[in-house]
């Protein structure tokens, strides 16, 4: 059934255009569906036309980089927000807290998608998952193996750089260590990977790749899809030989398993299109959205009997934490009050 709201819908000129010049045109025709989304649009483009393919649903994407959570809550209930795509457990848990999102009630979701990887409310659901590695100098790192634990071993001492502690990456590695250690600990352990550092914490994942390939660090905590958009970047080649120098370590791949985060969805509070968008949602969240979604992001299917993408597969082997993303979502407070307190984001102490 359409449940196009024209008042909504104005923003997206063409389908509502359709829907008004159209009214003879059958119902299913004029189906559409509005996402808001902070990935590139580039990248979810392929599983989405596929969807429209199936179902005849028109994608509306909005891009919105920054503040996509604040964007829903002003609009209120206009907002013509279904289906909101997004990266990392902490913001889709922001995006439930701001009450931005709804719940979703699914056995096509609840099965396929493993309880760990999603809401246990149903507000939010995981699509693909990112492990939280090590990038090691293929030069000069000898081992093959690695724990969190480790970083903070002062043999380490002037040779790891990161992005910032408050970067919502490193507070969700943060946030489990919480998880599984407790703060006190914790805390003892940040100070000594702070102290470990080669520099003040700067830039994005692939900059510490950079950085290692140009030798002022010889490990580095990255996001696994980073490697493959940079063995693949075309626009920026320079970017291959950063990836080439660099060897993916899965920390604790031989106990607990390596940290890993989501992207992931939600449906959003007021979505004028519901049932259309419920559709997307277990689209991507079947065997060939999975497969779709995940080959184009470098990232892997949160269903452990899909396999990656062969780029993916050339890292290695990841064995993920089972701790549920919402446990350490609780945690994302303490672990940011945290990175302060040690003044992480300051660098090494000397
Ligand atoms: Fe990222």
């Amino acid at each position: 059934m359409v449940k196009l709201s024209f008042g909504r819908g104005l923003l997206f000129g063409t389908a509502v255009l359709g829907v008004l010049a159209g009214s003879g045109v059958p119902a299913s025709a004029e189906e559409v569906l509005n996402i808001y989304t902070a990935r590139e649009p580039g990248l979810i483009k392929p599983v989405l036309d596929e969807f429209t393919k199936e179902t005849g649903i028109k994608v509306n994407t909005i891009f919105i980089a920054n503040g996509l959570e604040e964007r829903i809550r002003t609009e209120g209930a206009n907002s013509p927000a279904d289906v909101i795509v997004t990266v990392d457990i902490g913001r889709l848990a922001a995006a439930k807290d701001y009450g931005v999102t709804q719940a979703v009630k699914s056995e096509a979701l609840e099965k396929v998608i493993p309880a760990v990887y999603r809401d246990p409310e149903g507000h939010w659901f995981g699509i693909a998952l990112r492990g939280r590695v090590v990038y090691a100098s293929k030069e000069r790192v000898k081992q093959d193996k690695i724990t969190y634990e480790e970083l903070a071993d002062p043999k380490w001492k002037g040779k790891i750089c990161t992005r910032s502690g408050q970067h919502v990456y490193t507070i969700g590695l943060i946030a489990s260590m919480i998880a599984h250690h407790g703060l006190e600990k914790t805390e003892e352990w940040l100070k000594a990977v702070k102290n470990n550092l080669a520099r003040k914490p700067d830039g994005g994942d692939r900059e510490q790749a950079k950085a290692i390939f140009a030798g002022e660090c010889d490990i580095a905590l990255g996001n696994t899809y980073y490697v493959g958009q940079m063995q693949t970047n075309e626009k920026q080649p320079e970017q291959k030989d950063w990836a080439a120098s660099i060897k993916v370590l899965f920390p604790n791949a031989n106990d607990r398993g390596t940290h890993v985060n989501i992207s992931g969805m939600a449906l959003a509070k007021y979505a004028p299109n519901k049932e259309n968008a419920v559709k997307l949602m277990e689209f991507l969240a079947s065997d060939k959205g999975q497969t779709l979604y995940g080959q184009q992001v470098f990232e892997y299917p949160v269903e452990p009997g899909i396999k990656p993408s062969e780029i993916v597969q050339g890292w290695g082997t990841l064995k993920p934490d089972t701790l549920p993303l919402a446990e350490i979502a609780k945690n994302r407070k303490a672990a940011s009050e945290l990175v302060d307190k040690v003044g992480f984001d300051e660098g090494p102490a000397s």
